[in-house]
């Protein structure tokens, strides 16, 4: 593997899952793979699970880790190109990233929407700034649009937790106070439909994700009939796509309860995390022992050290 932007740099969802799966079991079975080698952890944006994770993932591989808040840590990075300097950005990314380039072996890069300029996220603008002026593989962190260490980490805690071979696998829209990118969704939709599941998606009307990421996945827009004879329910927020970025309302009738899940086929619950308690996910299912969101967020570490181990064995 030479990147991993997106489910394209898979050559099979199923298998990668499948290895993280293995890694669990031995995890440091490889550890002198990635001796004398150093990742650099990008974030533009905030973390606790991504960054945590990858970093012991890589450590589990023998690699040493170097995280650098941008523009916290470092100076402020200009990405225009024939950008005047003379304002607040004290780096261009030409040289911002090619220096980081120098240090790195591998390269993670965390770098949210702006959730104003749609055509400008979706062209993940920031992510391929960096591609262009590096010569070091760059693991997706987190971007724009889609989140694939998160989804092949979902992929993974579904095939650990299914009783069936294709389970039914909801996606389902909740409640939040603050517009939130959709790359979350984007990549799980994307991920479930490149794996053998029954997929269905729910969310109020004017939810609608862009169709290259929600595919052929079959939209309800009546959440309790989602919800009938699912296997795993996957709850997430996000902004709209058509009205880019906007909250639509309220919708306090959309929060996962209890009660919701007594609607389904015992099913597992799953959450990327972070959560916001009794807005977007009540308590009594955080709480449930049906909850499965720490071991997901668990497997963050052996889905990253699958895709390092990759990455690695090209290098
Ligand atoms: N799920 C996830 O990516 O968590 P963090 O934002 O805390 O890294």
């Amino acid at each position: 593997m030479k990147n991993f932007l997106n489910i394209h740099d898979v050559v099979n969802a199923e298998q990668l899952a499948q290895e993280a799966i293995a890694i669990k079991q031995q995890k440091f079975a490889n550890k002198s793979i990635g001796k004398d080698k150093t990742m650099v952890l990008l974030f533009l944006n905030s973390s606790l699970r991504t960054r945590i994770s990858t970093q012991k993932a890589a450590h589990n591989l023998g690699m040493q880790t170097i995280v650098l808040n941008l523009g916290q840590d470092s100076w402020q990075m200009e990405y225009e190109d024939g950008a005047v300097m003379n304002g607040t950005t004290a780096e261009h990314i030409k040289e911002g990233a090619a220096v980081i380039s120098e240090y790195a072996d591998i390269i993670g890069i965390r770098a949210f929407p702006t959730l104003t300029d749609r055509e400008k996220d979706y062209s993940e603008y920031v992510l391929h700034k960096f591609l262009e002026n590096v010569n070091v593989p760059v693991v997706n962190m987190e971007s724009a649009t889609v989140h694939p260490l998160q989804s092949l980490t979902d992929l993974m805690t579904i095939r650990e937790y299914s009783k069936k071979e294709k389970p039914k696998v909801v996606l389902s829209w909740a409640p939040h106070i603050k517009p939130l990118p959709q790359c979350v969704a984007n990549s799980f939709a994307e991920w479930m439909n490149h794996a053998d599941v029954e997929f269905v998606i729910t969310h109020p009307k004017g939810y609608e994700l862009n169709e290259k990421f929600s595919g052929n996945a079959h939209i309800e827009y009546m959440q309790d009939k989602a919800f009938e004879n699912a296997d795993f329910i996957y709850a997430k927020n996000w902004s709209a796509y058509d009205s880019y970025g906007k909250i639509l309302g309220d919708n306090p009738d959309w929060m996962i309860t209890d009660k919701k899940m007594q609607l389904t086929n015992h099913a597992n619950f799953m959450h990327c995390l972070p959560t916001r308690r009794n807005l977007e996910i009540a308590d009594d299912v955080l709480d449930s022992a049906y909850s499965l969101v720490i071991k997901q967020a668990a497997n963050r570490e052996y889905a990253a050290q699958a895709v390092l181990k990759k990455i690695l064995e090209n290098l």
